[in-house]
């Protein structure tokens, strides 16, 4: 189980939170990149996510919220970048997928809740992870919406009938509630924003999430 901290949540203390994450045993930083188009919002500015891209001593885990997937993907083609993650709902052209993979860059595909499970089966050979948004993707701080379970256990058992090296990660509304019945449906790795954030013990938190 590996945690993808997202610090959507706490930008008005950035530089403070990636200090704190880089001494956690959380295994990412989940970097939410929105274009006001996919999304109706903006996330963080050019600065901020330098300032992120900089200071982590853990390695990226990008998730584009964007309609044109090509230009922000190459803005992340990085070394310390460990997966990008686009929009099944926003493809156009699937050659991005190889991009990606040729630096040695996980590629995610990533879908809404509105969007059903079995709408990326056949792009399940292609790519190394699937992100299943338990939110409508935009912000943070926002309730888990309980079909995601449904979708998690559908997914592992195709994933396993296949025999396929995908991970499973899910993305909104996880906290010491929520986690636990996404574990027991087989996610590998959960993006946590504010309940992590917000914690007064972010190490016993992880510590609760981890056992
Ligand atoms: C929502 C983002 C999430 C968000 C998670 O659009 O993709 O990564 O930051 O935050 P919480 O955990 O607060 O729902
Ligand atoms: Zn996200």
């Amino acid at each position: 189980m590996k945690i993808s901290a997202s610090l959507l949540s706490a930008r008005d203390n950035l530089s403070n939170i990636i200090e704190e994450m880089n001494n956690l045993d959380v295994d990412y930083i989940h970097l939410d990149i929105m274009d006001g188009l996919f999304v109706p919002n903006l996330s963080y500015t050019d600065n901020e996510i330098e300032l992120i891209m900089k200071n982590s001593n853990k390695k990226i885990d990008v998730h584009l919220m964007v309609n044109d997937i090509d230009t922000y993907v190459n803005k992340y083609l990085k070394d310390n970048v460990e997966s990008i993650t686009f929009h099944y709902e926003a493809i156009k052209d699937l050659n991005v997928i190889d991009k990606i993979k040729k630096h040695g860059i996980k590629c995610g595909i990533s879908i809404k809740p509105e969007t059903n499970i079995e709408s990326i089966y056949h792009l399940l050979p292609l790519i190394d992870k699937v992100l299943i948004m338990s939110v409508e993707p935009g912000k943070g701080g926002q309730e888990f919406i309980p079909n995601s379970l449904e979708k998690i256990n559908k997914l592992r058992k195709k994933i396993d009938t296949l025999n396929l090296d995908v991970l499973i990660s899910v993305d909104g509304g996880i906290n010491i509630n929520s986690a636990a019945p996404c574990i027991k449906n087989g996610v590998d790795i959960l993006v946590i924003g504010s309940a992590l954030t917000n914690s007064y013990n972010k190490k016993e938190f992880v510590n609760k999430i981890k056992v």
